[in-house]
């Protein structure tokens, strides 16, 4: 007899468990992954809250001096994966890891954790908060440049929202390094080249890498100087409500000496939000720091204001509207980019494909602020492209295809705790 879906998703994250910690999927991506593991904690409490708790906490092993948390962490190397740690040469940390980081959704997950596990919780929690208050100063005080008021990012990677057009602008701005090495890309080999970043994306991605490299990855430096500097809406909304949970998180283990220093964090982001406003399009729009100039697309980091609990009557109103004629052109879900911009792929990575971990966050923001009915939509249409395909890395959202990696640990964990029959949510709706 065929394994229910549930089955299969706890198969696939036993098969992806490499002693601790979940890769997303063998041999495409085959170390740990930050965001990844974060959402991957989620499906893994719904069967065993310590190895969900392990998954955090082996992430944290990652931590950089500086208090980054790297995007991979690379216990060991694999000949199977480009760029690796030797090309990243990074030296400054316990383990090994790239020099950029990812969504910091990490505090949002442990506070949700605290808030289902009650006083069980809140010992594990406790070991994670002053890693997770240093990489929160991180970003507001390293990835924060001069004059610039909100937090930026260097590299497309660091969104976790790869080639998605939003970094157009950024990528045109900057030349490719004349002395870069030659290099063979394995994603390539792993996965339909059709579905993957072009070549000229890619070698501006390693200019960028060997940019940090030659610097010995001075943060401060990467980013006040560094080719690449946008602003992006979704580690900016992420990192947001992962402050006013963190900030919750610090009054519960009575941490008063960290409460007003994340309390200024809130503020400031607050006070940053219309940075994002792109008044023609009417929405969140990513934006190139330098120039000043938009992006020219709504996406589904766009659509994250809910999330963090931002944006004015007027900016909600004008978001979903976006939302609801994304809907009416796409079968399942928020894709990641506009199927009515002219660079829409609707297999192309983040060129248009559905996401689960953002709709997951999408939906999540909408039903607190009260829009429950379009977020359980969300939650439906994930079910539905799951039952049709497996779990996929991400999908297209018309026709419901599978993409790039298969039996993928956040899709898997996604079913387990959010979209699929037996989860908590579904209880609960
Ligand atoms: C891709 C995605 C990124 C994800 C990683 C591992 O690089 O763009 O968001 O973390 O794969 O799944």
């Amino acid at each position: 007899m065929l394994a229910s879906l549930d089955e299969q998703a706890r198969a696939i994250l036993a098969k992806n468990d490499r002693g601790g910690f979940t890769i997303p999927t063998a041999r495409l991506y085959p170390f740990q992954w930050n965001w990844d593991s974060v959402f991957i904690a989620l499906g893994l409490a719904t069967m065993d809250d310590d190895r969900a708790w392990r998954e955090l906490e082996m992430l944290t092993e990652g931590q950089a001096h500086d208090g980054m948390i790297p995007s991979i962490i690379f216990r060991k190397d694999d000949a199977d994966y480009f760029p690796g740690p030797n090309v990243w040469q990074t030296r400054n940390g316990a383990i090994k890891g790239t020099g950029i980081s990812q969504p910091p959704v990490l505090a949002s997950t442990v506070a949700h954790f605290v808030k289902a596990q009650g006083d069980n919780g809140l010992e594990r929690a406790k070991a994670l908060f002053p890693k997770m208050l240093e990489w929160h100063r991180w970003w507001h005080d390293y990835r924060t440049p001069e004059g610039v008021g909100v937090v930026c990012t260097v590299h497309p990677w660091e969104t976790g929202r790869d080639n998605c057009p939003d970094w157009k602008i950024g990528l045109l701005n900057m030349e490719i390094d004349p002395n870069l090495e030659a290099y063979q890309r394995k994603d390539i080999e792993h996965a339909d080249p059709a579905e993957r970043p072009s070549q000229e994306e890619y070698d501006k991605y390693i200019s960028i890498v060997k940019f940090g490299r030659d610097n010995g990855w001075d943060q401060r430096l990467l980013t006040e100087k560094g080719p690449f500097l946008m602003a992006d809406p979704g580690i900016f909304f992420i990192l947001l409500r992962a402050d006013r949970d963190l900030l919750w998180l610090a009054q519960k283990l009575g941490a008063d000496e960290a409460e007003a220093e994340i309390a200024a964090w809130i503020k400031h982001a607050e006070a940053g939000v219309d940075y994002f406003w792109n008044d023609e399009l009417g929405a969140f729009c990513a934006r190139d720091v330098r120039s000043g100039v938009f992006s020219d697309g709504f996406s589904n980091a766009s659509a994250l204001c809910f999330y963090a609990d931002v944006g004015s009557a007027e900016q909600r109103r004008k978001t979903l509207a976006h939302m609801s004629r994304i809907s009416t052109k796409t079968q399942y879900g928020q894709s990641s980019w506009d199927p009515d911009a002219p660079l829409f792929e609707s297999q192309r990575y983040w060129c248009g494909p559905l996401w689960c971990q953002m709709n997951y966050m999408i939906a999540q923001g909408l039903r607190e602020q009260g829009e429950a009915e379009f977020a359980e939509k969300m939650r439906q249409d994930l079910r539905k492209v799951i039952e049709l395909s497996g779990f996929y890395e991400c999908f297209d959202p018309i026709s419901g295809a599978g993409c790039i990696g298969r039996d993928f640990s956040w899709t898997a964990a996604l079913w387990l705790a959010w979209a699929g029959p037996s989860s908590v949510q579904s209880s609960a709706a």
